[in-house]
């Protein structure tokens, strides 16, 4: 099969030396395109700046900001069966993008920020794909019912929701607990390391196409 995932955070440019992230350290969407491609999946990882290895066997796209990534997802995503959201992408980037450094004048400064599109929510309506389609919620309240939200509103077959405010889980952590949003259940995954909840994630990810 082929799965398609996007992994870290995006890079939104101010100006030549400036820019806006995120946490993110990638770690979850590289582990599962690890466990995929161990698996003899045909893998597109598309992804974030990050200090990770790129793995073994995969189709590897480089991307710094959420346009990159959209672009990119838009020009893959109908060759994938699974797709995997793990992306934390930017919300917001710099309304423009100064040429030269920004100097130091006042004692405050205004950016302004601009939408950013939303990638995982354009796969149903805009790229018009039909495989199986999973997101990520990193939620800090509210994690159930705002990942059921998410699943709706985004056309999803599964959103996997984790608690950041939790500072031994999730961002940056090896580990993480998740709540696997379905439509029709819901079900905890208990603390464990990325690598082992990546080959959970990829079970059920195959297991969702197949009776798709
Ligand atoms: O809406 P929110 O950002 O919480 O949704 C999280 C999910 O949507 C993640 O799977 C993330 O990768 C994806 N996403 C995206 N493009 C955005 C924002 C989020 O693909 N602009």
């Amino acid at each position: 099969m082929t799965i398609l995932i996007t992994a870290g955070p995006t890079r939104e440019p101010l100006d030549p030396v400036r820019y806006l992230t995120n946490r993110s350290s990638g770690k979850m969407g590289y582990a599962i395109a690890d466990s995929a491609a161990a698996h003899q999946h045909r893998i597109i990882l598309i992804s974030g700046p990050t200090e990770i290895e790129i793995p073994d066997g995969v189709d590897f796209i480089p991307v710094e900001t959420a346009a990159e990534m959209y672009a990119a997802v838009e020009k893959y995503i109908n060759k994938a069966d699974i797709a995997i959201f793990a992306a934390a992408v930017a919300d917001y980037r710099p309304a423009e993008f100064q040429d030269q450094k920004i100097k130091k004048h006042g004692d405050t400064l205004t950016l302004e920020l601009v939408k950013n599109p939303d990638i995982l929510g354009s796969c149903r309506d805009k790229f018009h794909f039909t495989g199986t389609l999973i997101g990520f919620a990193a939620e800090t309240q509210n994690v159930e019912s705002n990942a059921r939200g998410k699943l709706e509103r985004k056309g999803c077959d599964l959103v996997i929701a984790n608690d950041v405010s939790r500072a031994d889980i999730g961002f940056d952590s090896n580990e993480n607990e998740i709540l696997l949003v379905y439509k029709d259940q819901t079900e905890l995954i208990e603390k464990a390391q990325k690598s082992h909840l990546a080959h959970i994630i990829l079970d059920l990810a195959t297991k969702l196409h197949r009776t798709s």
